[in-house]
């Protein structure tokens, strides 16, 4: 079965630059409804706990260097599809490949810093959640 939620945050770049209002605004005018959100700055420790996943990746001491560089938007999202959709959304990991109109075209300068994140899977989107918010934060 679909799940129908799933996990995003705005990063580094994209707070820094002013851009969390325009996201969030992408995000809901596209149908996803938040369930939990934070604004939040991470350490490295828990930038690098989060992303343990890519630990053996040659991008992962930037990635969590970057990740915890400033503040960040934390949410739990709902919608039909919210995996697929969002990420459909959001665009292609780097932005020079990424659609016209998605958020990564719009907002996101590169690879790297590229503005957003979005869970992968269904799994993945429970995952994470949990690693930011409490059943108490989330509705
Ligand atoms: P995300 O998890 O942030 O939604 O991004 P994604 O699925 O599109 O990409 P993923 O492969 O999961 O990579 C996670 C994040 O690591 C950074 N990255 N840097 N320098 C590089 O080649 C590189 N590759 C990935 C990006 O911030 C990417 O979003
Ligand atoms: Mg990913």
């Amino acid at each position: 079965m679909m799940s129908n939620r799933t996990f995003t945050m705005i990063k580094p770049d994209a707070t820094g630059k002013g851009y969390t209002g325009a996201i969030l605004d992408q995000m809901i005018q596209a149908g996803f409804s938040v369930k939990a959100m934070k604004w939040i700055k991470l350490s490295a420790e828990q930038a690098g706990a989060f992303y343990e996943i890519h630990k053996e990746r040659p991008f992962y001491g930037e990635l969590v260097e970057f990740m915890s560089s400033g503040p960040i938007v934390a949410a739990i999202l709902e919608k039909d599809n919210a995996v697929a959709d969002f990420r459909k959304l959001i665009g292609a990991t780097n932005p020079a490949n990424a659609e016209e109109g998605t958020i990564r075209k719009k907002y996101a300068a590169s690879v790297g810093e590229n503005a957003v994140h979005g869970s992968d899977s269904d799994e993945n989107a429970v995952i994470e959640g949990n690693f930011f918010f409490s059943g108490l934060e989330r509705f």
